[in-house]
């Protein structure tokens, strides 16, 4: 069985890593083709939305896998860390949007992961934690930029440079996952926002995810403008007009992406 597993569902591809025994941490080769994987996903034009999880119910992803790179001397882990960098950095990168069905707790690498995609749902009774700095190491692959993007600077300092790990309930509470559901709803949770999903223009939601994440860099001018510049994208797209068809005859719309 391989360590990372896809499988399609429709216009969906579900990735789940699938080291249980591990807590799904990250080996090398999990990281190798995971950064593949984001590409060719990406580039796919029959996926529409992807789902990261992890299997088994003790984690979603204990991280960069510390056994893997203990025997690892600090002058060759070069290759490790750019190869989990890669790794969430395509799955950061994918323009289509991303879901993290958080089926457990989340740490370092596995946060990072979680925090690469567009939105994250975590189920009741786990926690979460960049826990780099406990072991005398940092987040490497996006955590202390992404993880202040997403709460601020004050909670984000609390969970870097502490290194403490937190209830899934503080994290929903200070916006660091948009849902926590029992264990045995998540997948129900995930269907159900995938289905919403299906409901909106694939070519809009995706010029609409340019505009938030690459706004959030810039001066509120040139925000607007690149907001002008996705919006004109769908402007002239042939699913604007489906929209605007199925408005006026009162039926669910048929998007093609186009
Ligand atoms: N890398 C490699 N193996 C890991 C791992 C990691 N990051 N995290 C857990 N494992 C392994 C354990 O070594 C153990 O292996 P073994 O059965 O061969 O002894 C197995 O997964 C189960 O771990 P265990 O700690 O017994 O399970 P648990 O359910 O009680 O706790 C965690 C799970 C994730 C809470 C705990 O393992 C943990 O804190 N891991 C480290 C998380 C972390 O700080 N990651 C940041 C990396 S930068």
């Amino acid at each position: 069985m391989s360590d990372l597993l896809v499988e399609r569902k429709g216009t969906t591809a579900w990735i789940t890593l699938n080291r249980p025994d591990a807590r799904n941490a990250l080996s090398m080769a999990v990281n190798i083709q995971l950064g593949e994987l984001a590409v060719e996903l990406d580039q796919d034009e029959d996926v529409r939305t992807i789902v990261i999880t992890g299997a088994g119910d003790k984690a979603f992803c204990a991280g960069a896998d510390l056994k893997e790179r203990k025997n690892v001397p600090a002058s060759e882990t070069g290759p490790y860390i750019n190869a989990i960098a890669t790794a969430i950095g395509n799955v950061g990168a994918i323009r289509k949007p991303t879901i993290c069905a958080m089926n457990g707790s989340a740490y370092g690498g596995g946060l990072e992961l979680a925090m690469a995609c567009d939105f994250r749902i975590g189920v009741e009774g786990s926690e979460v934690g960049l826990t780099e700095v406990r072991l005398g190491i940092m987040p490497g692959a996006g955590g202390t930029q992404r993880l202040p993007r997403l709460v601020g600077e004050a909670r984000a300092k609390e969970l870097i440079l502490l290194g403490r790990r937190i209830p899934i309930a503080r994290a929903h509470a200070i916006g660091l996952v948009n849902d926590v559901v029992a264990r045995g709803q998540l997948h129900a949770a995930v269907e159900a926002m995938l289905t919403e999903l299906a409901g909106c223009a694939p070519l809009s939601v995706i010029q609409a995810k340019t505009a938030v994440e690459r706004g959030v860099d810039l001066t509120l001018d040139q925000g607007l403008e690149l907001e002008h510049q996705c919006y004109e994208v769908t402007l002239y797209s042939s699913d604007r007009d489906e929209g605007l068809a199925a408005f006026a005859e009162g039926r669910p719309p048929q998007y093609q992406g186009r």
